[in-house]
């Protein structure tokens, strides 16, 4: 039944009274208020911080048509694919042309294939994870996403300061209380946990997006330990662990002795393969983590029921990736975007300018000189030199006066950019 009804004519509403926010009408529409949308979606900030830092690029270009664009933004991965990779897609897209080979709807959880060569790159480190607790999926930002079905909206989440966004608004379009640990140049940007702050879900990214920080085993511990004395869960994105340098640091929080009571991994193919574009990942979750029911089976069922898996073809690549060939062939290219890091880094430290990360994750974060705001540097820098960042307060308060630099681009972009930094 239409409870209301109300006209919008040239962008003006009728005057009714209506509950919250709605966005705003931009041309002649009849508007229903009579399903109710979900107004915690309606909470976000429309400006999304990559869209703004585009459209202040695309400004700059206009104004300036002569001007080299040198773009240190990048969130994406640049380089090809490995060919061993596109190989196997086409080896496994041919297999789909006949009848013998043909593949229909897969497992609710992906192939078993996949799921046995995800385990047994964890267990190349020591890491026990067992194939049944891998869940394949499209990508991490996704599960990430999703994950949000098996929680009540009555939980506290606790994101660190500055923070990938995708955390901070699926919370919120959840409907959750979010509070946050800043990180600080003191701290590292590797905020700690505080125990007279309760907390019920937990998000850390280790190496960092943004900052490019990488908790130690010690301090994965401290959380795990925070975790197991609240009862609560620690959601770890591992997105870039192929970016680890230094042996002694973890790549995985089931390196964490408990872990498998208090955690679920989220991890992707798109920077370790260049899958951007392909779409892999997948989310470890324990048949040991035991809140109110067993998370496995609910996400097992949340799998079953809203999501049909990952394609057949996609999976076989996906699969090629952790032979021993794959890991060789995708490690040319993290090699290549871990050199463009260094060299960013080191034209920092030449110009006397602090930063975090780029030895061990693909992210450079730089402290703007003179403790300039994070947009004004950021227009400061690409008005300059043409070099674009992404400021750092877009990922967080705590982010204010900080940069972000990506190693995504091209070697010759990174070398020009270098230059000029390393005579701020
Ligand atoms: C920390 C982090 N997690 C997850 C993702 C998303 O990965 P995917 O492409 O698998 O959705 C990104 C992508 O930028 C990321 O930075």
């Amino acid at each position: 039944m239409r409870h209301h009804r109300t006209v919008i004519q040239n962008g003006n509403a009728v005057p009714v009274p209506l509950p919250g926010r709605y966005p705003g009408p931009y041309f002649d529409i009849e508007r229903f208020d009579s399903m109710k949308v979900n107004h915690h979606a309606l909470e976000l900030e429309q400006n999304y911080l990559f869209s703004e830092v585009a459209k202040r690029i695309r400004a700059f270009q206009a104004e300036n048509p002569d001007k080299e664009l040198l773009k240190l933004s990048i969130g994406d991965v640049t380089r090809p694919l490995a060919k061993i990779i596109t190989d196997e897609i086409k080896a496994a897209a041919e297999d789909m042309a006949h009848a013998e080979t043909f593949h229909g709807y897969g497992a609710e959880q992906g192939e078993a294939f996949l799921r046995k060569a995800i385990a047994a790159y964890y267990h190349k480190r020591g890491i026990a994870v067992d194939a049944e607790d891998v869940f394949i999926s499209d990508g991490a930002k996704c599960d990430l996403g999703n994950l949000c079905d098996l929680f009540d909206a009555d939980n506290t989440v606790l994101l660190p300061n500055p923070v990938y966004p995708v955390y901070y608004d699926t919370s919120i379009m959840s409907g959750r209380r979010v509070i946050f640990g800043d990180g600080t140049k003191e701290n590292g940007f590797l905020p700690m946990p505080d125990p007279a702050v309760h907390a019920d879900i937990i998000y850390l990214c280790s190496p960092n997006n943004p900052t490019g920080a990488v908790y130690t085993k010690e301090q994965l511990a401290e959380w795990v330990a925070y975790a197991r004395e609240n009862g609560a869960l620690i959601l770890f994105d591992a997105a870039y662990e192929a970016y680890i340098r230094d042996p002694a640091l973890p790549h995985s929080i089931f390196e964490i002795e408990g872990a498998e009571t208090c955690a679920i991994e989220i991890n992707s193919l798109s920077k370790t393969a260049g899958f951007t574009g392909v779409r892999c990942g997948w989310t470890v979750v324990p048949r040991t983590l035991q809140f109110e029911a067993s998370l496995h089976d609910m996400w097992f069922r949340r799998m079953a029921t809203k999501y049909n898996g990952t394609s057949y073809i996609i999976q076989r690549a996906a699969a090629k990736v952790f032979t021993d060939e794959g890991i060789a062939a995708v490690h040319r290219d993290i090699d290549y975007y871990m050199e463009n890091a260094r060299i960013i880094k080191a034209a920092l430290t030449k110009a006397g300018i602090h930063s975090v990360g780029g030895e061990n994750a693909p992210y450079v974060w730089m402290e703007c000189p003179d403790h300039a705001d994070s947009w004004a540097f950021f227009d400061k820098l690409l008005y300059t030199y043409g070099i674009a960042g992404t400021p750092g307060v877009g990922f967080g308060t705590a982010g204010q006066g900080w940069l972000r630099f990506s190693s995504f681009g091209t070697r010759e972009t990174v070398e020009k950019a270098a230059a000029y930094l390393a005579a701020l």
